[in-house]
């Protein structure tokens, strides 16, 4: 059994990038630029929004943050949008998410340029990635994608079941397995809450994506030996033995499902570190205008 470790890769990608932003700043190039928004004070979206930051940084990305308060109306929002769509110094930004209620995402999401939308949000981008046009990938798919290639998981001909239907996991996940490509060619069954016989389902399945967000919920029972399983989960839950009274736990029980996988990707240190890395390619391709010349 393989531990797929989300935190290292991420790591010696970020190495590469920033051996990569050296090679732009000695050519004197222009330094790629990201700039985040984050509208109110939601903790885990300031948590989320400053290691997004951070992780530009240490890269050598230039960035900017935009902090508007909870107020900021939709109109304002949206001018701060159109404001960032047109600043050619900026390669690529983001408007984290979830906007305060009297935010209509969908407005705002709809308003960014997609040839900047490095969260591949925009219906442009997911359309593309539909349709295997080159796209921005959304963070969480394209690092699994990216662990995948790169621990050589073979997925040509395999049964995949993602388990969860969200816009920006399960979705895209199933979508970009079944494609053709060096990672993809699987045959992809996408599984959810109205899905009937699902552990028979997951039993059957040679890579699982858990992207479902319940704790724990796959079961050694539902793995089949040497399977490739990929847990986007990440709950707390009470546990009065640990310090803080609490604990991480993915979608999966790691403890009894970890014996039987080929490989497995842990929580906390699996996909999540993985996410960030997403963002920093989709900046570096935006600068290098890669999707869309
Ligand atoms: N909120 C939770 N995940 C994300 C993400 O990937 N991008 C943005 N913009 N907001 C989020």
């Amino acid at each position: 059994m393989t531990i797929i470790d989300g935190k290292k890769l991420s790591e010696i990608i970020k190495t590469e990038v920033a051996q990569e932003v050296n090679e732009i700043k000695a050519k004197g190039s222009k330094v790629p630029h990201l700039a985040a928004v984050l509208v109110g004070d939601d903790p885990a979206s300031q948590v989320y929004v400053r290691n997004k930051v951070r992780s530009c940084e240490d890269v050598g990305f230039k960035s900017t943050l935009i902090r508007k308060d909870a107020n900021t109306t939709e109109a304002e929002l949206l001018e701060v949008v159109t404001m960032l769509n047109n600043d050619t110094d900026i390669d690529g930004f983001i408007v984290q998410l979830p906007l305060p209620k009297h935010i209509n995402e969908e407005r705002v999401t709809l308003a960014i340029d997609p040839k900047k939308d490095v969260d591949g949000f925009h219906p442009v981008n997911f359309g593309r990635m539909a349709l295997g046009l080159p796209s921005y990938l959304p963070a969480t798919p394209f690092g699994i994608m990216t662990m995948l290639e790169r621990y050589g998981v073979e997925t040509a001909g395999k049964n995949a079941v993602v388990i969860g239907r969200s816009n920006i996991v399960g979705t895209p996940m199933a979508i970009l397995l079944s494609r053709k490509g060096k990672v993809g060619d699987c045959t992809v069954t996408l599984v959810h809450s109205r899905t009937k016989n699902m552990p028979d389902i997951v039993r059957s399945a040679d890579i699982i994506v858990a992207a479902i967000g319940k704790p724990e919920f796959v079961t050694a029972d539902m793995v089949k030996d040497g399977a490739v399983v990929i847990d986007v989960g990440i709950n707390r839950i009470d546990d009065p033995t640990h310090p803080k009274g609490s604990r991480l736990v993915g979608d999966v029980a790691y403890k009894e499902v970890a014996p039987k996988c080929s490989f497995i990707t842990p929580v906390p240190g699996g996909v999540g570190p993985m996410t960030v890395m997403s963002l920093i390619m989709n900046t570096l391709k935006a600068s290098r205008k890669e999707i869309y010349g």
